[in-house]
C-alpha cells in the first residue's frame, strides 16, 4: 500500500521565486531565506518520495473570479508553470500522477468531501516556490506532483478545522492505494503577511511562532482556530495557512499513530511583504 512518510510546510512567497530565476540567491538580502533551505533540500535527496501531494493555493491564476472551487484536485498527466504577468518561471513542467490522483478523488469523495475534479491546470508561485526550495534549481521535478489546490483568495474561504479533517480523508485515500509508494504530503502558504489596505505588510512573529508549536504538537488545537483570528492576527493573507492543516491532518499520530519527529523547523522575517516558515515533520514507523 502506499504510504504518507512525511509532512512539509512552507511559505511560497513569489519574490523568492524571482530571486532564484535571476540568480539573487546570495544577496545579503535572500540569503538567509535560502540558507534555512540547505538542511531541506539535503533531506530531499536522502528522502526522495515516489510523488508528493501538494496543498497549495491559485492566486486568480488559473481560476478567476468566474469559477471558484474550494478544494481541487489536480488529475493531469502534467501542469505547465503559469504566466504570472512576468512569463511563465523557468522552472520544468511539473509531472502529475494520474492514477494515484484519481484514486485519491475517488476515496475522499465518497468520504463526503466534495473535491473538483482539474484536467487542466497551469500552476502559479503557489506551486512553484516550494518546489524551487525543496529542490533547487533542477533540469527536471524530483517526482510526480499530484497538485491540490484550496481557495483561501475569494471568501468564504474553508475552515481550519475543515481542513484537519480533510486531511484525515487524504492519508485514509493515499494508504488504500494498492501500490508501495512512498508519499509526502506539502502544506504551503503563509505566515503571517498582508498584501493590501492599511495593514498592508503586517507581519506577526509571534502569531506564527505559536502556530508553529501547536501545530507539531497540539495539531487539534491549531484546528480550532477560527478564521477571523487568522486575519486579526496573521493579515488578510495569513489565511493561507489552513493549508498547512490539511498537510498535518494526514500524519499518522492523529489516526493514533506515533507523534512525528521535527525534523527541520525555520523562520525568518522579511521575505518580501512576508514572513517566512517552514517545518519537516517524519512519521515514525
Ligand atoms: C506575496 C504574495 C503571496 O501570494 C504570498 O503568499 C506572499 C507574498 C507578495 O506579493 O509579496
Ligand atoms: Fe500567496
Amino acid at each position: 500500500m502506499a504510504k504518507i512518510t512525511a509532512s512539509v510546510y512552507t511559505s511560497h512567497v513569489p519574490a523568492i521565486g524571482a530571486a532564484l530565476d535571476l540568480g539573487k540567491l546570495h544577496e545579503p538580502y535572500w540569503a538567509p531565506v535560502f540558507k534555512g533551505y540547505e538542511y531541506s533540500k539535503q533531506w530531499m535527496e536522502d528522502n526522495r518520495p515516489d510523488v508528493i501531494f501538494l496543498v497549495f493555493n491559485d492566486h486568480a491564476t488559473a481560476f478567476s473570479l468566474d469559477m471558484i472551487p474550494t478544494f481541487a484536485i489536480g488529475c493531469a498527466d502534467s501542469f505547465t508553470p503559469a504566466d504570472e504577468g512576468w512569463g511563465p518561471r523557468p522552472v520544468p513542467v511539473v509531472k502529475g500522477h494520474p492514477e494515484l490522483a484519481a484514486h485519491i478523488a475517488q476515496s475522499v469523495i465518497q468520504q463526503d468531501f466534495d473535491l473538483t475534479i482539474v484536467n487542466k491546470m497551469d500552476v502559479d508561485h503557489g506551486l512553484t516556490v516550494p518546489l524551487s526550495l525543496m529542490c533547487g534549481q533542477p533540469q527536471a521535478w524530483p517526482c510526480p506532483v499530484i497538485p491540490f489546490a484550496v481557495n483561501v483568495v475569494q471568501y468564504p474561504v474553508p475552515s481550519g478545522r475543515r481542513c484537519f479533517e480533510l486531511g484525515k480523508a487524504i492519508r485514509k485515500a493515499v494508504e488504500s492505494y494498492d501500490e508501495p509508494l512512498n508519499v509526502q504530503i506539502w502544506g504551503t502558504g503563509g505566515m503571517s503577511h498582508q498584501l493590501q489596505g492599511p495593514r498592508a505588510g503586517l507581519i506577526n512573529k509571534e502569531f506564527d511562532n505559536a502556530f508553529l508549536d501547536k501545530l507539531i504538537a497540539d495539531p487539534a488545537a491549531a484546528a480550532a482556530i477560527p478564521h477571523i483570528d487568522y486575519v486579526r492576527e496573521a493579515g488578510s493573507e495569513g489565511i493561507e495557512l489552513v493549508m498547512w492543516l490539511i498537510a498535518r491532518g494526514a500524519m499518522a499520530d492523529v489516526a493514533g499513530g506515533p507523534a512525528p519527529k521535527v525534523a527541520h523547523r525555520f523562520y525568518h522575517v522579511p521575505a518580501s511583504n512576508t514572513a517566512v516558515g517552514h517545518l519537516i515533520l517524519e512519521n515514525q514507523s
